[in-house]
């Protein structure tokens, strides 16, 4: 079995460990005519990337993107749309003393259940570096909502532990801060909550969200092709994602169905608790997904934990690591709803033209 791809239509197939020689992607169904350059995909990719701030791993990869397949004189040609990037910063040593050993909340323990043998070194497939070519993927399908249904996609931090950070929504701010933060005003206090954070050895989680505009109404299909279900399993898909929510999400466990069901009036929707999605189908409302990250897991300050041999040790993580991973999961998940749109759209195209 593989499960290193997915999509219906535009299917995307990611490879490559964090200290292997290289991370690709095929992305498969994208349609003849795009055009798209690595410059484009480059831009995207700085958005994700660590070493960027104080505030994210100090890993330092160029993301020199190569597409190495499917575009000719610029323009995508149908075929397999293939990208390579080579690891050109990966510091395998730090991960020696953890050869044997499970960090508890990384992937350490059930890859080894599951196939007897892993690549530890920076959590090899399990690790964040993957989402670098989701982020290219996403690239493309960005530009292709773009151009064919001027959908924009916006993701920012919501939330970063105890501080609530999108209170007051400055859409222009967002890209002028470290945090992919909205407000401003909230930029300080998480400077000093990470640097205090960094300080201490600990992580914490966080909430990321992102919105889509003009998403045409009729993307997803009854029943087990709704649009929600295959954002919750993209959203999901994305490591250290514990919990997804669609518009009012779990919120609407205390609403009544008065406040809840998003009343029509010929000027249109007076709410979208439904985040853009009824029965598994966009209304042509914007949609809307919230994400919550956990806190990462690498940690300098020792826990107990157990090795290979089922002894009980001390483990404790040397390395370069994200103290908050959501900091960096604003333009991944950007992707991932990007990716999971384009499908649809194209799903949708195939089915009703
Ligand atoms: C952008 C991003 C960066 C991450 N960086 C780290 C990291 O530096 N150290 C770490 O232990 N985990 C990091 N993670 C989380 C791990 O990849 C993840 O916890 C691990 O693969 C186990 O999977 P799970 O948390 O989904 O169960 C990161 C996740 C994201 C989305």
């Amino acid at each position: 079995m593989s499960y290193n791809s997915f999509g219906h239509v535009l299917r995307v197939t990611t490879f490559g460990e964090s200290h292997g020689p290289a991370i690709g992607c095929v992305i498969d169904g994208c349609p003849p005519g795009l055009e798209i350059s690595p410059e484009e995909i480059r831009t995207e990719l700085a958005r994700r990337a660590s070493g960027k701030s104080r505030h994210t791993s100090q890993r330092r990869e160029k993301d020199d993107v190569q597409i190495v397949s499917g575009v000719f004189e610029g323009k995508t040609t149908g075929t397999s749309l293939a990208m390579l990037i080579e690891n050109t910063d990966a510091k395998s040593k730090d991960y020696e003393n953890i050869k044997r050993q499970f960090r508890p909340g990384h992937a350490d323990y059930t890859y080894w259940k599951k196939y007897g043998f892993r690549d530890y070194r920076g959590g090899g497939r399990s690790s964040a570096r993957e989402t670098t070519m989701r982020v290219a993927a996403g690239a493309v399908a960005r530009k292709w909502l773009r151009i064919n249904h001027s959908v924009e996609i916006q993701g920012w931090l919501a939330q970063l532990g105890p501080i609530r950070t999108d209170a007051m929504m400055d859409w222009e701010s967002i890209e002028h801060n470290p945090f992919f933060c909205p407000d401003p005003k909230c930029v300080p206090e998480l400077e000093t909550y990470m640097d205090k954070l960094r300080k201490s050895g600990d992580s914490v989680g966080a909430r990321v969200n992102v919105i889509a505009r003009n998403v045409p109404a009729g993307l997803g299909a009854p029943v087990y092709g709704k649009l929600d279900a295959d954002l919750a399993s993209a959203m999901m898909s994305i490591n250290a994602a514990k919990g997804v929510e669609i518009g009012a999400g779990f919120e609407s466990v205390s609403q009544m169905g008065t406040e809840h069901r998003d009343e029509m009036t010929a000027d249109g929707f007076l709410g979208n608790n439904a985040g853009g999605i009824l029965g598994g189908i966009s209304s042509g409302q914007d949609v809307v997904v919230s994400t919550a990250f956990k806190p990462t897991s690498s940690l300098r300050i020792p826990c107990r934990g157990l090795d290979m041999d089922g002894k009980e040790v001390e483990i404790v993580t040397k390395g370069r690591h994200d103290p908050c991973v959501g900091i960096r999961a604003t333009p991944i998940v950007e992707a991932m709803m990007a990716l999971v749109l384009m499908d649809h759209a194209m799903l949708h195209r195939a089915q009703i033209g």
